[in-house]
């Protein structure tokens, strides 16, 4: 039944990899690390935005939008976002010395977040 052995072992070398491929797989960014966006936005970010994009008093002087409005929001593109955290606009920092590309975009997907849900 030399066969039937070659074929289990052939099964059990499959099952090995597809579990190291899986375990190498998972979300994480390229240094390895997991981005945690809110982390960031609360590290970064909440000085001048505050913890729930509103805008701190600090914000407001230098005249930080509201995340939470909607319409502020739909008047936003992604790539404008992106790009204004990336390069910097009026009295906001540019970012792209101290961020990697795949944070800034974490981050722009979590300034979105930060706009309450469209009631439908
Ligand atoms: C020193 C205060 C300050 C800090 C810190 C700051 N911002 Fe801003 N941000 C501003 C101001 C001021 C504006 C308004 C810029 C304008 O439209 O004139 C702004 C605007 C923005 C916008 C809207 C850009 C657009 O295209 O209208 C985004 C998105 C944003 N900030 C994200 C972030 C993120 C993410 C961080 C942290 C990595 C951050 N900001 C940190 C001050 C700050």
């Amino acid at each position: 039944m030399g066969n039937v052995k070659t074929i289990f072992n052939h099964m059990v070398s499959f099952f090995v990899l597809a579990g190291l491929y899986a375990g190498f797989s998972p979300a994480y960014g390229q240094g390895g690390e997991e981005i945690n966006p809110k982390e960031l936005f609360e590290y970064h970010c909440s000085t001048c935005h505050g913890n729930d994009g509103k805008g701190t008093h600090r914000g407001h002087e230098l005249k930080a939008p509201n995340f939470a409005d909607t319409n502020w929001q739909a008047s936003k593109k992604d790539e404008e976002l992106v790009n204004s955290i990336t390069n910097g606009k009026n009295k906001m920092p540019r970012w792209s010395e101290k961020l990697k590309p795949e944070e800034i975009h974490a981050l722009a997907k979590y300034v979105r977040k930060l706009a309450p849900k469209k009631r439908s």
